[in-house]
């Protein structure tokens, strides 16, 4: 299943720890709420609802897809992205920079996500680095051309993935959800946490080393 680039870690965030970071993402939704993002063009309601944390969020809207530094619907900056996954950035980033956004998507039984590709950020350079918590998924993964052959496979609670190097730009997206088969959220769903850096570094930072890297802020 590696269209090379892809990074398949699974299991990687034992019980104790996927536990943690809900306990994360469920003080991050406090303060800044599943909302229901829109199609760009249509205006078509997507079936997964999201947030986020870091300084930069992804927001999709009738006006488009883009990353901004305030919940579309509170107005409040998003709230600070956990250690835990700043920690697992550097672990498995290899990128000596820090993330700038995570995006909290919430699958309900029904809900799905569209083959796409993640190209709104300024740097291919760094990876997106994804966890799946709760209930298992349908995961498809292509090449960097639509119509190429995909691959499918089950992505579990505490799975990560990366998508990096010849995949940055592969194509992706969630064919189903399986209700059921994870108690670790009560009730039930999946999250999923897309990490990613959005803006190119400095010129000036550029060299610096990943080990002891003060670039988080
Ligand atoms: C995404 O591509 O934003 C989400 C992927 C996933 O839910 O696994
Ligand atoms: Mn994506």
């Amino acid at each position: 299943m590696e269209p090379g680039g892809v990074r398949f870690y699974p299991g990687y965030l034992d019980r104790a720890q996927q536990a943690a970071l809900v306990a994360a993402v469920n003080a991050v939704l406090a303060a800044a709420p599943l909302y229901t993002p829109r199609l760009p063009q249509s205006g078509r309601p997507m079936s997964v609802r999201m947030s986020n944390c870091g300084p930069l969020g992804w927001v999709s809207d009738a006006n488009g897809y883009r990353y901004q530094r305030t919940h579309p619907e509170t107005g409040r900056p998003w709230p600070p992205m956990p250690a835990a996954l700043v920690v697992l950035w550097d672990e498995l980033g290899r990128y000596p920079h820090a993330p700038e956004a995570c995006l909290v998507n919430f699958y309900g039984p029904a809900a799905k996500m569209g083959l796409h590709q993640d190209r709104d950020e300024e740097d291919f350079a760094a990876p997106v680095i994804s966890v799946s918590l709760g209930d298992s998924c349908l995961f498809r993964v292509g090449g960097t051309q639509r119509r190429a052959p995909t691959q499918s496979f089950r992505l579990g609670s505490g799975d990560v993935l990366v998508l990096g190097g010849a995949a940055r730009l592969a194509f992706h997206g969630v064919d189903r959800i399986y209700p059921g088969t994870s108690t670790l959220l009560p009730q039930g769903g999946r999250i999923n946490l897309t990490l990613r850096r959005v803006t190119h570094p400095a010129a000036a930072t550029k060299h610096r080393p990943a080990a002891g890297n003060p670039d988080h802020g």
